[in-house]
């Protein structure tokens, strides 16, 4: 409405003059809001009912102290009005102003060279001060609002002692357009079926469709009760999970079964040949459970095994040389990472070895491990781990380098680098570097490696089979995909579901940016 009223005015008045030479006038006069004839301006020329030009208008006006000075006088002037012709003391002048105002008045009055500021007495050095030539001005560009008879000094002086400042407003100028008319017409917004009969269709304007346009968010319903598991499956976490087991698919791999939290400390660490003193297995790393505390059976002939390669070695190793404690292995805990899943998974393959030849294979997998790690923006005490490993003769760190090119840059990460490191269960070992085009930088990304002799050879694998695999988080390229800086915000119970409801789909694959 506030438009439409400011179209009418800007068209009726074109009706009977040529032109609105200043839009601020025209609204001041009209009693009308700038904001609005101008947006009534725009729209007009964008449908040529009118030309319009943008005009910048420079306004003169008083700041607050000039306005006060423009009403009582500056204080100069009214300083040198307060000393009689004997003089007086500081103090007794002083007492006759504000603090901040006496100071100002103290500073343009010895500036001005009007008074003199002795031991004792403060006293006048001319006779008068005719007028307060200041004020005069102040109250000359209050009224006019413009400059143009003020000399450039007294413009420099008035803006340096912040008594005036300049405003520039945008305005249009404005005349008839090529459409112009008095009135808007009305512009169909449907073709109705009244219009297709009447014939009217032929003869009506259209509004155009905004082909453009964002659909409006859908709400979506949420099924789950607990907020977690909304959150979660909801969440980016769970976009990144589809796209990389998609990825994982269309590479070949098939996926290895991880519905056991639980693990015994045996597949976790011990069938991965890490020692039982490694820190790792220390309870502020690792979550034991307290009940049930140990596992009811493990494969005892392996067992024997890897406990023989731990504390002797064999097969070319020299073992670690200290007693192997079955207790230690028996125990139960949160598995720290999905390698306990391959570990499993290659004994397996092994016992299959037995029976039939060797086939090459390549396995994933994508779910939650725990850690006993203080919370903070980047660790949780669990998360998500994916894990994928190939089982071939004759392979090489090279494959390994090619096959971590492939998946990454399907991940939308193909610069990639790679940092000589330690793993118990691979050498070599290497951590993984992604180049990050937000951070600019390179982040790290995962870690990798090709399985020890010491952990395949016990299992029962064939001499000559070699296993490349690579281990990250789910929450880490998730974060870098999508820009999210604090983990929190990912997974768990503060997970945002605004953003969640908010993220697009599907970020990946796009070299984040
Ligand atoms: N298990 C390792 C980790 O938790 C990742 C990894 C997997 C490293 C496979 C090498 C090979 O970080």
């Amino acid at each position: 409405p506030k438009r439409a009223t400011a179209e009418e005015a800007v068209l009726g008045y074109l009706e009977n003059h040529d032109d609105i030479p200043d839009s601020h006038l025209f609204a001041d006069q009209a009693k009308l809001n700038h904001d609005d004839i101008a947006n009534a301006i725009k729209s007009l020329t964008g449908h040529r009912y009118v030309d319009s030009q943008e005009i910048t208008k420079e306004t003169w006006l008083l700041t607050e102290e000039g306005k006060t000075y423009a009403v009582h006088g500056t204080p100069e002037v009214r300083l040198f009005l307060s000393i009689p012709q004997q003089g007086i003391t500081k103090d007794e002048l002083q007492k006759k102003f504000d603090a901040s105002v006496f100071k100002i008045a103290c500073a343009q009055a010895a500036k001005n060279k009007w008074v003199d500021f002795g031991k004792q007495l403060v006293t006048r050095k001319i006779q008068h001060v005719d007028n307060d030539k200041v004020q005069t001005l102040l109250l000359r560009i209050q009224d006019a609002k413009e400059i143009q008879d003020i000399s450039q000094d007294d413009i420099k002086a008035l803006t340096k002692r912040k008594l005036i400042s300049l405003q520039v407003k945008k305005g249009f100028s404005v005349r008839r357009g090529l459409n112009y008319a008095p009135q808007r017409k009305k512009v169909a917004t449907d073709l109705t079926r009244d219009m297709l009969q009447s014939g009217d269709w032929k003869d009506l304007e259209y509004k155009d469709f905004n082909l453009n346009a964002k659909g409006a968010p859908t709400e979506r319903v949420f099924k789950a009760i607990f907020l977690n598991d909304i959150a979660e499956a909801e969440s980016a976490n769970f976009q990144v999970r589809k796209q990389l087991k998609d990825i994982f698919l269309q590479m070949g791999f098939g996926e290895m079964p991880t519905n056991n939290y639980v693990e015994s400390s045996f597949w976790n660490f011990d069938a991965l040949f890490q020692p039982q003193q490694h820190p790792a297995r220390d309870s502020h790393d690792t979550f034991f459970l307290k009940v049930p505390s140990t596992t009811k059976e493990l494969p005892e002939d392996y067992v024997e095994r890897v406990k023989r390669i731990h504390e002797s070695g064999g097969h070319q190793s020299r073992g670690y040389g200290y007693d192997w404690k079955r207790e230690e292995a028996d125990k139960n805990l949160l598995r720290t990472h999905t390698t306990a899943v391959s570990s499993r998974m290659l004994y397996k393959l092994a016992q299959d070895c037995a029976q039939k030849p060797f086939t090459p294979k390549k396995y994933f997998s994508i779910d939650r491990v725990f850690r006993n790690e203080a919370v903070d923006r980047t660790h949780l005490a669990e998360f998500h781990q994916i894990e994928g490993l190939i089982c071939d003769r004759g392979l090489t760190l090279g494959d390994l380098i090619g096959v971590l090119q492939d998946f990454f840059s399907r991940l939308g990460m193909s610069d990639l680098k790679f940092k000589p490191a330690y793993n118990p269960y691979t050498e070599p070992s290497m951590e993984i570097f992604g180049y990050h085009k937000g951070f600019g930088k390179y982040v790290e990304i995962g870690n990798s490696g090709m399985f020890r002799p010491e952990m395949l050879l016990p299992m029962g694998l064939p001499e000559d089979v070699s296993v490349i695999a690579w281990g990250l988080s789910l929450e880490r390229p998730t974060m870098i995909l999508y820009g999210i800086d604090n983990i929190r915000d990912l997974f768990g119970h503060k997970v945002d579901l605004g953003l969640i409801k908010k993220n697009p789909i599907c970020r990946i694959g796009l070299e984040s940016d």
